[in-house]
């Protein structure tokens, strides 16, 4: 989870990668016993079951699909967009790739399409928390333009800080 819990680009580098990137579509019912055991393999303290049930019908609950004959879950991502003075703030909750799918660009295809549904519904700014030690997570998310904006003492209830990124849309 970025969360504790309770760009849209069409260049040509683009394209090209598009061409590789894994089906991505909205979340459903039926895929949430899979996206909990990928969490539960992704993190020491997980979402549980009904967090991501909550999510059910946002535009920014997506998953990413293997190409195999079941179409199987190998990643999910969950965003939700909410007004802050005024403005529309993008907000990235959750983000995992199955183990055996990682290193892929099933987490940067989730990424890009996330940006870009938050980008259609508004958002100037989109913001993340990322475990401070998460070096992975956190040179993903700067390879698609996020900050460091600061760091959130205890935030994780291990008691792990948080840094908290964020990345301006045009
Ligand atoms: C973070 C995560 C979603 C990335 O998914 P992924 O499909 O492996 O990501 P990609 O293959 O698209 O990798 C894109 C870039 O991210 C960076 N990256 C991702 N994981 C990395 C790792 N473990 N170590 C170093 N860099 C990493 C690299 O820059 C990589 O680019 P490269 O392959 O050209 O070096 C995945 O590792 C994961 O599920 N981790 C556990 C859950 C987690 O930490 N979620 C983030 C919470 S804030």
């Amino acid at each position: 989870m970025t969360t504790s819990f309770p760009g849209s680009d069409a260049d040509e580098g683009d394209e090209v990668s598009d061409a590789i990137d894994p089906a991505i579509r909205p979340a459903e019912r039926a895929d949430l016993l899979a996206v909990v055991r990928i969490e539960d393999e992704s993190f020491s303290q997980p979402w549980p079951y009904d967090a991501f049930e909550r999510f059910l019908g946002e535009p920014g609950f997506l998953v990413a699909t293997a190409s195999d004959a079941n179409a199987s879950i190998v990643g999910y991502i969950i965003a939700d967009t909410s007004m802050t003075y005024g403005r529309t703030l993008g907000h990235i909750k959750d983000i995992a790739v199955h183990p055996d799918r990682r290193g892929d660009g099933v987490g940067s295809a989730l990424l890009r399409r996330s940006i870009a549904v938050l980008a259609a519904r508004g958002s100037d700014t989109i913001k993340l928390e990322v475990r401070r030690s998460n070096d992975g997570a956190k040179r993903l998310y700067r390879s698609f333009g996020f900050e460091p904006l600061r760091r959130v003492p205890g935030y994780y209830e291990d008691g792990e800080d948080a840094i908290i990124m964020i990345r301006k849309l045009e």
